[in-house]
């Protein structure tokens, strides 16, 4: 064995028309599609690839397969064919360079070892400043996310329903909270209070070097409905901040334009008379005109008294970020628009108070964001979130942004996600909304992102400058996202 290649796992050899961006070569020892692989270039030195796709190239015929359907026998002969896209290599200032002259046929090619692995990806051990996220998919390659980085240049996690987006942003709300770092998590279905409590201890728990733990004491959770949401304290707005007409379009009633009017001057009254008021003093106000035609104004109200968001005092924002603590806010129950509501009034609350420095920077999570910065339709949401997305960098306000359908959220605010963590998507437009979002992605990481197993994760961005695929470390806490069991 050559000097160089001592203690390297050969597993093939190049052959036919080679690139310098791509090759193939014919598998003598075990290698499967994803595994990376390193060869000497005779000027470069070692050059790491990947292998994109593989393929068995058999001399078995239809007729030999009808022989042996009938029970004959026959030879076959067969040869694995394997194709390996080039990352590159790094030169002697660390840049990282492809080859500009082809790797010759005939050449070995080996299993890249661990070490050259990070040294070309680029994958550096952040342990003070980064979150854990897993380890390299097939290596004991630790994955940490620099979390300056992930907050300054705001995150995406995309996937089809049911395939872990909320169970990995629940490994970034762990990792955020051991290192002290503010976040507000919209959470529509009331999934992230599980926070609180530790996951049950598997083995993948030692794998991964983790240990369950509850973080109940850093949590604050809040819900327009705290009756329902057991546990949270209630988040409520005053009315005196709201228009009107925005008021009016909360309560779904066909025709608003005769009761814009009305309102408005029990309003303007209330607010001169009291400054805040509530829906019971404005319902009060309105009832005093004694007039049958706004019935379905008292009706709309009413509704809105029920829902609960309204108060004479409002929350305080400074009572629902604190420094180092997560913050949950949980619609479970809040009807859409409401949502929309709640997300509008406290992204601009955040961005503002930010803005002035009254507030840690932080991190706002959006879960389901389709629904709060949809690419067509209107939500109340969208104009804040867009701005956050391309301004909050400035004022130390990060947005992670989880959606199961790419396609339908707003292309500017995902282009503004620097960190894309990928989950497996088969939809084409959301595929095309990937493929067009992610920069340095393979024909053959695109393909793979439709097979990913639950678990393994794309991810680029941040500290990671290439797309890498990333088995997620096990929760330290409880996952809350479980689907509900019909029988
Ligand atoms: N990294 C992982 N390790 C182990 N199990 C996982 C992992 N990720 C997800 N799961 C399992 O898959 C299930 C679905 O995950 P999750 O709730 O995060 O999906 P989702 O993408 O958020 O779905 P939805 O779009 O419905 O919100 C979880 O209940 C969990 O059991
Ligand atoms: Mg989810």
């Amino acid at each position: 064995m050559a000097p160089e290649d001592a203690g390297l796992k050969k597993v093939g050899v190049i052959y036919g028309d080679v690139g310098t961006t791509e090759f193939r070569f014919t598998v003598s020892g075990y290698v499967e599609q994803g595994d990376y692989v390193q060869v000497l270039h005779p000027r470069e030195g070692w050059v790491l690839g990947r292998v994109d796709a593989m393929e068995r190239k058999t001399d078995l015929s239809l007729e030999k397969a009808h022989v042996m359907a009938r029970g004959g026998k026959v030879d076959i002969s067969e040869m694995v064919s394997a194709t390996v896209s080039v990352i590159g290599y790094r030169d002697e200032h660390g840049i990282l360079q492809h080859p500009r002259t082809p790797f010759p046929a005939g050449a070995y090619v080996y299993l890249a070892k661990d070490d050259l692995i990070r040294e070309v990806l680029g994958i550096e051990e952040h342990r003070e400043k980064g979150a854990y996220i897993g380890k390299l998919y097939g290596h004991d390659i630790p994955i940490y996310l620099d979390i300056n980085r992930l907050i300054q240049k705001h995150m995406a996690v995309l996937a089809k329903t049911g395939s872990g987006k909320s169970y990995f942003t629940g490994v970034i709300l762990e990792e955020l909270l051991k290192h002290n770092v503010t976040a507000v998590v919209i959470d529509p279905h009331g999934e992230y209070g599980s926070l609180r409590k530790p996951a049950r201890k598997t083995p993948a728990h030692d794998e991964f070097g983790i240990s369950p733990r509850g973080y109940g004491d850093r949590l604050l959770m809040f819900s327009p409905d705290p009756e329902l949401n057991r546990g949270c304290r209630p988040l409520n707005f005053t009315l005196s901040h709201m228009s009107p007409r925005d008021l009016l379009n909360l309560m779904n009633l066909g025709n608003t334009r005769s009761y814009l009017v009305p309102l408005r001057k029990a309003m303007d009254l209330l607010k001169t008379s009291k400054g805040d008021f509530t829906l019971r003093e404005l319902m009060r106000v309105i009832e005093a005109e004694e007039e049958d035609s706004l019935g379905p104004l008292l009706g709309g109200l009413e509704y809105l008294d029920e829902v609960g968001i309204f108060a004479r005092r409002g929350t305080r924002i400074t009572e629902l970020v604190q420094k180092g603590k997560v913050a949950i806010v949980n619609l479970r129950g809040v009807p859409p628009d409401i949502q929309q509501l709640v997300v509008q009034r406290l992204a601009t609350a955040l961005f503002e108070l930010r803005k002035r420095n009254k507030i840690p920077p932080l991190f706002l999570v959006v879960e389901e964001a389709h629904n709060f910065v949809p690419q067509q339709g209107k939500a109340d949401s969208s104009a804040i979130l867009r701005t956050i997305a391309s301004e909050g960098r400035k004022f130390g306000l990060g947005l992670a942004i989880i959606s199961q359908r790419p396609a339908k959220i707003d292309k500017n605010v995902l282009s503004q996600c620097n960190t894309q963590i990928i989950l497996r998507v088969t939809n084409p437009n959301d595929l095309n909304a990937i493929g067009k979002s992610v920069e340095g992605l393979t024909k053959g990481s695109l393909e793979e992102i439709q097979r990913l197993p639950i678990g393994v994760a794309l991810v680029v961005g941040a500290n990671i400058p290439m797309p890498i695929f990333v088995k997620v470390r096990p929760r330290e806490t409880m996952h809350g996202g479980q689907s509900v069991e019909v029988l």
